[in-house]
């Protein structure tokens, strides 16, 4: 995770951002500070990269690579405002004890756009990370990724539409191509679908655990959802970096295990 010190809404590069309203920074350390203290109360270990001048959406550290067991793809950004989070990332990635860190060549924004579920990788494109980096990432991780293509601006990463539940998956399908969701209703006939309200509160930018689902206090059917599956939501308020259009997902890069 990235702190967000230097968080701030100066450019849009997403209809989320409006550069014209000002953003409360020390809100934002508040609400960052009780979403790290909330994953280590459950049991969760956090390393965290010191965010840079000028880089305000570096605490989005999902989309600085993907992680799994030993080997670790980092980031190449799509935008020039965020194009020196790549090389920053690459760095923290480097000094974590992996065995293979690889400096994308094709664009790829991390877990923005690269979901694990079980042994594939879902991929998402439209807006920011390319085919072409979906095609490397399987290369490199040796795994299979499944290609998905997103349609609507406001989920302009994979993981606003699109939340990964152990084996399966929870998404807004209004996000995705006809062929996207007809691949993702084969693939996952138990999806649970998301309505307009939760998405639109980006209430799939969450992560589970297995057993704890952490997302957006403002989700509304979504936590029933969840519980009726088994699992346990826990709500967090991260309204003011939502303002740059990114949730619990978006502030956090998790480190999958191989298996
Ligand atoms: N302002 C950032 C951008 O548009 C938000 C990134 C959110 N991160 C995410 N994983 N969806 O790039």
């Amino acid at each position: 995770m990235c702190r967000p010190d230097h968080f701030d809404v100066y450019y849009a590069i997403n209809p989320w951002m409006d550069a014209t309203s000002p953003v409360d920074r020390d809100l934002a350390l508040a609400q960052w500070d009780t979403l790290r203290a909330t994953f280590e109360r459950h049991g969760h270990r956090v390393e965290t990269i010191a965010g840079e001048p000028g880089l305000p959406d570096m605490v989005f550290a999902a989309n600085g690579g993907l992680v799994i067991g030993e080997r670790a793809l980092s980031a190449r950004f799509a935008n020039a405002e965020r194009a020196a989070e790549g090389p920053a990332y690459h760095r923290w990635l480097t000094d974590q004890r992996l065995t293979r860190v690889h400096a994308a060549t094709e664009t790829n924004e991390g877990e923005g756009d690269f979901a694990v579920v079980g042994n594939r990788i879902l991929a998402g494109s439209g807006f920011r990370t390319s085919h072409a980096a979906h095609r490397e990432a399987e290369k490199f991780f040796d795994r299979p990724v499944i290609s998905l293509d997103l349609v609507d601006p406001r989920f302009y990463h994979l993981d606003t539409a699109l939340m990964p539940l152990g084996d399966t998956i929870a998404f807004y399908p209004p996000a995705f191509t006809p062929d996207s969701i007809r691949l993702l209703t084969a693939l996952y006939p138990d999806a649970l679908i998301a309505t307009d309200a939760d998405a639109n509160v980006l209430g799939l930018n969450g992560v589970c655990d297995g057993y704890h689902v952490f997302l957006t206090g403002r989700a509304t059917t979504l936590p029933a959802q969840l519980r009726d599956r088994g699992y346990l939501p826990i709500g967090i308020d991260l309204a003011e970096l939502l303002k740059a259009g990114g949730s619990v997902k978006c502030c956090t890069m998790e480190l999958h295990p191989a298996h």
